[in-house]
């Protein structure tokens, strides 16, 4: 056009500068702040990776502790965000309450909406951070009718997660520390990837200046599609569609057939075009789980696999560089710590509020910052006179 570029899907524009994540998608690298993301994932915890993605810099003993304390005492949220739930269906899919009940937060908390104060902003993060987890929790135990489980503080941010999903008034719940382990390591592996649809979403959302839940409420929106986060629930419906060994190569030809729209789910992405570093890491926290729980013999993992294995050697998935995304692994794991499919975005969600989050505040602080305001090509009618309705024909 001589005026902008023309760029559908932004794959070649840059919307921001960042420094928060760093991708390499040739080489299958991902680092957060510098760290590559199997040593955060190996050796780190979740809440030091927020803090990380937050501040720039992994936190020393005293600062990780100052942050777990102010994480912890926002667990809970406003008593009366329950009688908000209890107005959903409870045949509603989670993602749906989770869009609605983290938008909600912004009737609940006013004092954060001023983005101006840096303290404000910091509030705001370190209550998402906090509130998602119990909010996610909630839609899970309103979906399945049990009463709703208070946070622990005493516990880590997943054994919490994992005690207010599955615990009951009526028995003690024991948590076991390696699903707690794998769980912490699944909120790891989510929690950033840089300029993605949904942390775009937040961005744009957030460049308005609007406040800050309702954007991470759009992030939720955006994620919640089958191309983005939907694709864990979506990979798993298809393991289960397939569900032998012998029907494999069925769903590969569909996968290859141009007239065809079946795509293997968690598989491909826009970025990696090599490996997703993501993926190594949940296939083997994917086998730590199931051997665990003695599940190593899941006719759903043999079959995941032999299709990772008859994928990775076949030339049309070679020729366009596709290769197993973090959601491949992550829908079996999921399913084996006891989650429904229709949960497996909602911990996504979860995960990925710290992005958002951080993306925001960055977003906010960059004294470059514009609202977004993307151009079009318009091919529609050119310019035309007003016909009376009893003139039309
Ligand atoms: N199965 C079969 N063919 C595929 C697949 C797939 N999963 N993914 C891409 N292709 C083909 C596609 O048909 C196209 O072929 P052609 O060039 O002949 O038209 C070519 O590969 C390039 O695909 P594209 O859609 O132009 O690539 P994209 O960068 O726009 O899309 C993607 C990336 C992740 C949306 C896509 O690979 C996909 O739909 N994958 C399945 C869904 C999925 O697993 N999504 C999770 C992404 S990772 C987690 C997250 O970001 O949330």
């Amino acid at each position: 056009t001589g005026l902008f570029t023309y760029d559908p899907g932004f794959t070649s524009t840059a919307s921001c500068e960042s420094k928060i994540t760093y991708i390499d998608g040739d080489e299958g690298v991902l680092l957060h702040r510098g760290y590559p993301i199997d040593q955060l994932a190996e050796r780190g915890d979740f809440l030091e990776t927020c803090y990380l993605l937050l501040y720039g810099e992994l936190p020393t003993a005293h600062e990780l502790t100052d942050f777990v304390y102010h994480v912890t005492r926002h667990t809970m949220v406003h008593e009366q965000m329950s009688r908000f739930y209890t107005g959903f269906r409870r045949d509603a899919h989670p993602m749906a309450v989770m869009v609605g009940s983290v938008g909600a937060l912004s009737a609940f908390y006013h004092d954060s909406t001023d983005i101006s104060d840096p303290h404000q902003r910091m509030v705001a993060s370190i209550r998402m951070i906090a509130k998602t987890p119990t909010l996610a929790a909630m839609a899970y135990k309103y979906h399945i009718g049990q009463p709703f489980v208070y946070p622990r503080n005493d516990l880590s941010y997943a054994e919490n997660f994992l005690h207010m999903c599955f615990a009951v008034p009526c028995e003690p719940y024991v948590i076991n520390p390696v699903l707690a382990k794998a769980m912490d390591r699944i909120f790891i592996l989510h929690a950033d990837h840089e300029q993605n649809a949904s942390t775009s979403t937040v961005r744009l959302a957030g460049s308005s200046g609007a406040n800050p839940f309702a954007c991470i409420a759009a992030g939720i929106a955006c994620l919640w599609g089958p191309a983005h986060g939907g694709a864990n629930e979506a990979a798993l419906n298809m393991l289960t569609e397939i569900g032998t060994k012998d029907r494999i190569p069925e769903f590969i030809a569909r996968a290859k057939d141009k007239n065809d729209p079946f795509r293997l789910m968690g598989f491909g992405h826009r970025v990696y075009k090599n490996y997703d570093p993501r993926a190594k890491i949940m296939q083997q926290t994917c086998h730590e789980v199931l051997d665990e729980l003695g599940l190593k013999d899941d006719p759903l993992l043999e079959v995941a696999m032999e299709l990772e294995h008859i994928a990775l050697n076949d030339p049309y998935f070679i020729e366009k560089k596709l290769y197993p995304n973090v959601d491949f692994y992550s829908g079996i794991t999921l399913k084996a710590l006891g989650f429904p499919t229709t949960m497996f975005t909602v911990l996504f969600a979860v995960a990925r509020t710290v992005g958002w989050i951080a993306q925001w505040k960055e977003m906010i602080e960059d004294p470059h910052q514009r609202i977004g305001r993307p151009r079009q090509l318009y091919t529609g009618a050119p310019q035309r006179d007003y016909v009376g309705v009893a003139e039309r024909g």
